[in-house]
């Protein structure tokens, strides 16, 4: 596509070939870089705003400090930082384990390393059931209450279970407006899309 050259020159003005795959890497890396979503009513809070948390949101943030979640899941995306066993005091119901996904073991062969996953980050979480790497639990109130029994060997009441929520629900940002990429067009000498072989 012919267009794309100009482009690519456009963007890469110190390279003599700026159409490389590495190129196309770091396009796409500054476009992710972009993919942001601040001022979520959380980040207001920390900033100073304490009006940017209802009471409810209050409580749950305290119980998620105070029962241990922030053990794991902390840092400026809350969480992500690491990697921990799914299933510390108690191990998952098997429905909730991913078939096929040993976690980490498949890089490390360590046997301790099954079932041993990144620490979700939880910006946005309320944004994006189901949870879990197995996607088997659709309801954020669940794995709330699957996190505090497997991975800290509490049991939350209802109503805890819902200040956590609360809380979860203050990290969800201002989303990015994403122009939606619009092709160049082909022409005669645009070469079709090949696999090689
Ligand atoms: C020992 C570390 C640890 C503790 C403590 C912990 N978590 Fe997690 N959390 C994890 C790991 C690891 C995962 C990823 C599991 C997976 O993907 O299968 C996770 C996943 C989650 C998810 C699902 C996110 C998603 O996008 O799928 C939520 C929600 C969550 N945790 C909330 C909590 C809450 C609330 C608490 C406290 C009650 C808590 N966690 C305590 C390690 C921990």
């Amino acid at each position: 596509m012919t267009d794309y050259i100009v482009m690519f020159s456009k963007a890469f003005p110190n390279d003599a070939t700026p159409i490389t795959f590495d190129n196309f890497a770091k396009a796409i890396e500054a476009f992710e870089a972009t993919l942001i979503t601040p001022a979520a009513p959380f980040d207001q809070y920390l900033e100073g705003d304490a009006y940017a948390l209802s009471a409810q949101q209050k409580a749950g943030l305290k119980l998620f400090i105070e029962k241990g979640c922030s053990s794991c899941h902390n840092g400026i995306n809350v969480g992500g930082q690491d990697y921990f066993p799914f299933g510390v005091t108690e191990r998952p119901t098997a429905s909730l384990l991913p078939r096929d996904d040993k976690g980490r073991f498949a890089v490390t062969k360590v046997p301790n390393d099954e079932y041993v996953f990144r620490s979700a980050p939880l910006r946005n979480v309320a944004l994006r059931p189901p949870y879990f790497h197995s996607g088997q639990v659709w309801s954020l109130k669940q794995a709330v209450g699957v996190m505090s029994e497997i991975q800290l060997g509490v049991k939350l009441n209802d109503r805890e279970k819902d200040d956590i929520v609360a809380f979860l629900n203050s990290l969800t940002g201002q989303l990015p407006k994403i122009d939606y990429p619009i092709l160049p067009a082909r022409t005669d000498t645009t070469p079709k899309p090949s696999i090689e072989k």
